[in-house]
């Protein structure tokens, strides 16, 4: 249904300056008047200012800034990610929308990308919630079929962590942090969150989800995570835009995840290594969901493990988890 609001919505843009009347519009999508009224009804509530001028028909009041495959297409500079696009106004979740797409037995390309302008159930790690603002944020999922056993399926996350974070700091300029396993950091706040998900057979994942929610136009967040988290927008003083940080995050994924392919893990270790300033001699603090452990990083074990050297010299090697306390 999305993709025939993001049609109308392009024949908007392509005619911004003046109102295109409904009867070509609807004429053009091939759809009776009544249900491009319907269309332009539910734009209309996904924010979108359409403006409807009698007897003249259409107009968009301003260029809204919304993820339209029809634009993103074109500029692909990949050969799989993002190929397949799907987009939505309002989604529950982009990852579970990818997991519904197996349910129906469809073949889905890999690489294939679902993203959303807002979400109403978005989902964090470890049961939280993801705050998903319309237009605000970046909010997608990837689907893999990576040719690897289910232990080395931390390290994709990694992989993507270390792929945001060449594509911000390419793209704005700001300085980026990884903390541990794949929390993006600008100084001690967080903007962008990973959640990856797989259906995996014993020794080879079947099918890898990798959602990620990046928080880039807001203006303020909410209070309770106020105090830790942040926007590109709040970091660097100007509007980002979401489409060029994406179309970046894409090319940078593509071209780390055929390294995987072409020679194993140890490229994403040694960069996740070089850009995270928690790899090496960092005083950390990590919940494992059992129990706590603390002391000094010493970079990651072959699989992407965080080493950490405990009081009296005992390395823990610690695959997964939340650095709860770092100095
Ligand atoms: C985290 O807790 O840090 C992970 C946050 C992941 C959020 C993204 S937004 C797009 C995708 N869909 C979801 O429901 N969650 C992820």
């Amino acid at each position: 249904m999305d993709r025939k609001l993001d049609e109308l919505l392009y024949a908007l843009m392509q005619n911004m300056m003046i109102a295109v009347s409904g009867e070509k519009l609807a004429r053009d999508l091939g759809v009776s008047h009544s249900t491009l009224v319907r269309w332009v009804d539910k734009l209309r509530a996904a924010g979108i200012e359409i403006r409807g001028e009698l007897f003249t028909g259409y107009r968009l009041v301003r260029l809204p800034d919304v993820l339209l495959p029809q634009l993103i297409r074109p500029r692909l500079r990949t050969r799989f990610v993002g190929r397949a696009l799907y987009h939505f106004y309002d989604v529950d979740s982009t990852n579970l929308f990818a997991a519904r797409l197996f349910t129906h037995n469809r073949k889905i390309p890999e690489g294939t990308v679902i993203l959303a302008e807002s979400q109403t159930a978005g989902r964090g790690r470890l049961g939280r919630t993801w705050h998903s603002e319309r237009e605000a944020g970046i909010y997608f999922s990837m689907v893999l079929f990576p040719k690897a056993p289910p232990s080395l399926a931390p390290l994709f996350t990694m992989a993507t962590a270390v792929a945001m974070h060449n594509a911000v700091e390419r793209y704005t300029g700001l300085d980026v942090d990884i903390k541990w396993p794949n929390d993006l950091l600008i100084g001690r706040r967080k903007f962008c969150g990973i959640l990856s998900e797989i259906q995996a057979e014993v020794d080879l994942v079947k099918t890898l989800i990798i959602g990620v929610g990046v928080n880039v136009n807001h203006e303020t967040l909410p209070e309770d995570i106020r105090d830790r988290g942040i926007s590109l927008r709040i970091a660097s003083g100007r509007i980002q835009s979401r489409t060029e940080i994406l179309l970046e995050f894409f090319e940078e994924f593509e071209n780390i995840y055929m390294g995987f392919e072409r020679k194993g893990p140890a490229g994403i270790i040694e960069q996740w290594t070089r850009f995270s300033s928690f790899a090496n001699g960092r005083k950390i603090e990590i919940h494992d969901g059992v129990r706590k452990i603390a002391g000094v990083t010493r970079g990651l074990n072959p699989l992407g493990a965080l080493r950490v050297e405990q009081k009296g010299g005992h390395i823990e090697e610690v695959y997964s988890g939340d650095v709860v306390a770092w100095e």
